[in-house]
């Protein structure tokens, strides 16, 4: 275990290196930090030392992508798998950087066996001693937690919240008792609720947006113990223009609540692949520019996080109905959402955010 002190110390500790981030980072160690983390996966860590050589380089924060999720700890009941994640804190308390705690609650990450005893038994028990053995273990040394990740759905849930197993279980209040179990665990932590589909101007992201802030307001009336959001931010290039107003009202919303706001999982889905890659490259810069353009505007927004550092590890995957050139692109051909390609060389994306996080 690394000591809490280290691991919350300031941008001026962290190990960046002469390149123009570490320039952009340290630019906000006087105010308020706007740190640049990602996600990654420590296996591949291991594997690649350029990978973790680009890592320690550009980024001072670091969320596991898989290994704290529930059905990754406890796949099988009773058979607990924390190995990956201890060597993730053992490599992130050696270079100085942050952990982000993702996530105890989602459906999506939660193992079939859990999914069923849930429903069958009806035990909060069970979702009490599961946030309790995960955030006990890493509680001195991870200050954020996604406490419930994606609670939000207002095509097909009720009250704009996800008809998930919780839900139907326990009632629209399993997100307030995960909560309270996550703060009688870690007194210290910082909680959040972690969520995506904010960014466009559509009818059903206008409506989460809503239903996200008619959320927070009710858990803050109600006493919960809750500290701030999670922005996903997965930008999607078919969805048409960010509205900045709207966003940036959005996140005032948040910000007039007292709670900080994380961007936590940043990349850019494309739509079409037909164009040069510089085109692309270009589209997917702008778009984040956009974005943070008026994410960085709001004082309340501490972090930017890429769900990733190379396109070649990303969880982004042409889709069927994306707009693909068979002659150019070949099936080993990424999205190209992430800040570094394959060869871990920076885009134009790099540069939008190194502009974004200067700019403050
Ligand atoms: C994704 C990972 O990137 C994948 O590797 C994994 O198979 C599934 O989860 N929202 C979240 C993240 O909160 O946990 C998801 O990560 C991406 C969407």
């Amino acid at each position: 275990m690394i000591p809490r002190r280290r691991v919350l110390a300031g941008l001026a500790s962290l190990p960046f290196a002469s390149t123009a981030l570490s320039k952009a980072a340290m630019a906000f160690s006087d105010g308020a930090p706007r740190l640049l983390g990602t996600c990654v996966r420590i296996e591949q860590l291991e594997r690649e030392p350029q990978l973790a050589d680009c890592l320690l380089s550009q980024f001072g924060s670091i969320t596991p992508e898989i290994h704290l999720k529930w059905n990754s700890v406890e796949n099988r009941e009773g058979q607990f798998w924390f190995e990956p994640v201890d060597r993730l804190v053992t490599f992130a308390g050696k270079h100085d950087l942050r952990l982000h705690g993702h996530t105890l609650l989602w459906e999506q990450g939660t193992p079939d066996w859990a999914l069923h005893a849930i429903s069958h038994d009806k035990d909060w028990g069970l979702v009490e001693r599961h946030i309790e053995r995960v955030m006990s273990r890493y509680r001195d040394v991870i200050r954020d937690w996604d406490v419930v990740n994606e609670p939000i759905d207002t095509q097909n849930g009720r009250d704009g919240l996800r008809r998930n197993t919780f839900q139907k279980t326990f009632g629209s209040d399993y997100i307030a008792r995960a909560l309270q179990a996550a703060h009688h665990t870690a007194p210290n932590a910082r909680l959040l609720l972690n969520e995506y589909g904010f960014e466009y101007d559509n009818y059903i992201e206008v409506a989460r947006r809503a239903a996200l802030l008619k959320l927070l307001e009710k858990l803050l009336v109600a006493g919960v113990p809750l500290h701030g959001v999670g922005i996903q931010a997965h930008l999607d290039l078919g969805k048409g223009p960010i509205p900045q107003r709207d966003v940036g009202k959005f996140l005032q919303d948040i910000a007039d609540m007292g709670l900080a706001i994380l961007v936590t999982e940043l990349d850019v889905k494309e739509r079409d692949y037909r164009a040069t890659l510089a085109e692309r490259d270009a589209r997917v810069s702008d778009e984040v520019r956009r974005y943070l353009e008026v994410a960085l505007a709001q004082p309340a927004v501490e972090s930017v996080t890429t769900w990733g550092i190379s396109d070649r590890l990303s969880w982004l995957q042409v889709e069927p109905g994306d707009r693909v050139d068979p002659n150019r692109f070949g099936p080993a051909a990424p999205n190209r959402g992430l800040p570094f390609d394959g060869d871990l060389q920076p885009k134009a994306m790099h540069t939008a955010l190194l502009d974004a996080l200067q700019a403050r």
